[in-house]
């Protein structure tokens, strides 16, 4: 038979909207329907509603994102920026940048006081923390590839806007902590701050956010880029510190950029190329540990978390040295991802010990460790597949929201290198690559990524987690190709993260003991952390039966058309 739905698994299913009767759904495995994994349960039936009407992936893509910007404010946005990558049963295979690009009037030392020092505040906080936004602009150029109009794709995020939803517990507790950020950074009132406790089941009602999204639908993205919405940003800007102005607004382009792409084994891996160091990374990554056969180890063994770790820190140095947008540096994406380049840096790896990081990269200053972003895997009937990462950067971006347009903004400014050195608010180190520059796009380590078999889909995967998305997308591609593990486990096993700098190896708390053990040995460093991602994963086997994951660490749910 024909669209068979021949195994669901639910678990754990928390029904928790008084309005629906949506359910958390972790793992599904279908053949012959399309399934959407996103952060949300309410976005993914957004994106699901859409395979239903006869909808393709991109259908799905964009209405999952607008879903996002309003059930999941930490991440979800029109405020931000992300990128697309995806294939099409006719073979075409493009990605989306609609990174968001620094104002006109941004400049190299705009986050320096006089003495020369670096202020992240203002770099991650507030006004002048934002980037000209690129998410609306990239739902438009993704228009041309769906099914449907955006009349259609929009109505599931005005409808959650006006009508409200239930919030889950998670979503509650953030509200609850960044309150204080949120009285802070802005001057008037908005729908997040409340005197009482945000708890589970309150119901969110965005009227404001709910016009602008109709603004969209009436005038296209002239409704966010010009008139009305564009006055409100820049009139926040003006509230405060901030230098969007109406022409940068205007001038914002999407990118359609070829994707990074390279062989692994038998399977041809699609990624994001800069201004994502994504895509660069994972080809690395994926290279070097093949030198030392990583599939003959165990998952998460010693031997295999060395090799993994040892190719996260030389690939990471190079992120520091040498990647940015590649409009205003030179492009060395071929060299770095050449096997004879690899093989020269894998030459110092050495089984008995760990590599010094200052062995493999120009220290500059040793920075500090700190720690939203959300992903969405998608594949449709017809065999399109879409992956899509987008950001606010932190956690409801730069707390600000715009006022009478009820979203907030990024703060992805904080992305570029302030000053040689100093880590921004992910750890990541960089230089003159990534310095500030008017009208440039900010290196970013989204991975959204394509794994083809045959020619066709055979995993679509990514996830948020600042600097630990390639290391965590890596990781998902090992554990199916290397290691044999199935998707859940792909996905929910626990993952580990090194990136150059700072020296540590961090380890989710239930990481293997034995391994930790054994590795201090070689003198790593190995660090406990609560959680590393939110991997959305789909895997399709040679006889074409999809499994969908979402990551068990958070809300994520998967859609099923
Ligand atoms: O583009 C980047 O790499 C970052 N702005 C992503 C931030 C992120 O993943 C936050 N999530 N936890």
């Amino acid at each position: 038979m024909k669209n068979t739905l021949f195994f669901i698994l639910l678990w754990p299913c928390v029904a928790f909207s008084q309005f629906t009767q949506i359910k958390i759904v972790k793992e599904v495995r279908i053949k012959d329907k399309g399934l959407i994994v996103s952060a949300h349960p309410l976005a993914s039936e957004a994106g699901a509603l859409m395979l239903r009407k006869e909808g393709n992936a991109f259908d799905a893509a964009v209405a999952t994102q607008l879903a996002l910007a309003v059930v999941y404010p930490q991440a979800g946005n029109l405020g931000g920026g992300g990128f697309l990558v995806a294939t099409k049963t006719n073979g075409e295979k493009f990605t989306l940048d609609y990174r968001e690009t620094a104002p006109s009037k941004a400049s190299r030392d705009m986050y320096l006081d006089k003495k020369g020092n670096a202020d992240t505040d203002l770099s991650q906080n507030g006004r002048l923390a934002v980037g000209v936004p690129g998410s609306v602009a990239g739902f438009f150029a993704t228009l041309k590839h769906c099914k449907l109009p955006m009349d259609v794709l929009i109505q599931p995020a005005i409808e959650l806007a006006q009508k409200g939803f239930a919030i889950t517990d998670r979503e509650a507790s953030l509200l609850n902590r960044e309150m204080p950020s949120f009285e802070r950074h802005n001057k008037i009132q908005t729908v997040f701050q409340r005197k009482s406790k945000w708890k589970k089941g309150d119901i969110l009602i965005q009227k404001d956010l709910a016009e602008t999204l109709k603004r969209i639908q009436k005038e296209g993205a002239e409704g966010f880029y010009q008139g009305e919405t564009a006055q409100l940003i820049v009139a926040e800007m003006k509230r405060g510190n901030g230098i969007i102005e109406m022409g940068d607004l205007k001038n914002y382009r999407v990118i359609e950029r070829k994707p990074i792409m390279f062989n692994y084994k038998e399977n041809e891996i699609l990624s994001m190329p800069l201004p994502s160091s994504g895509g660069i990374l994972l080809a690395q990554m994926l290279k070097m540990s093949s030198f030392e056969n990583l599939g003959n180890h165990r998952h998460n063994s010693p031997e295999a978390v060395q090799i993994m770790v040892e190719a996260e820190r030389r690939a990471f140095a190079d992120r520091a040295e040498y990647m940015g947008d590649p409009h205003f540096i030179e492009d060395r994406t071929q060299m770095l991802i050449s096997d004879d380049y690899l093989k020269k840096r894998w030459k110092s790896f050495d089984r008995n010990w760990a590599t010094p990081s200052a062995a493999v990269g120009k220290i500059t200053k040793q920075p500090e460790e700190s720690t939203e972003t959300t992903h969405i895997s998608i594949l449709d009937r017809e065999g399109n597949a879409v992956a899509v990462t987008t950001t606010l950067n932190g956690l409801y971006g730069s707390k600000v929201v715009v006022a009478g347009a009820g979203f907030f903004l990024n703060n992805e400014m904080d992305d570029f290198s302030i000053k040689p050195g100093v880590p921004n608010m992910f750890g990541a180190v960089g230089g003159e690559a990534n310095s500030v520059q008017p009208g440039k796009r900010m290196l970013s380590s989204m991975t959204p990524t394509i794994v083809l078999k045959n020619g066709k889909p055979f995993i679509i995967v990514g996830t948020p987690g600042g600097t630990t998305i390639p290391t965590s997308v890596f990781q998902s591609i090992v554990n199916i190709v290397d290691f044999g593990l199935s998707a859940a486990d792909a996905v929910n096993s626990p993952k580990f993260h090194h990136q150059w700098l700072p020296e540590g190896v961090l380890v989710e708390s239930n990481f293997p003991d034995e391994t930790v053990k054994a590795l201090n040995k070689k003198n790593y460093e190995l660090v406990k952390t609560d959680q590393i991602g939110r991997t959305e994963l789909i895997v399709i086997d040679e006889k074409g039966n999809s499994t969908a994951v979402a990551d068990g660490r958070g809300d994520d749910s998967v859609g099923i058309e």
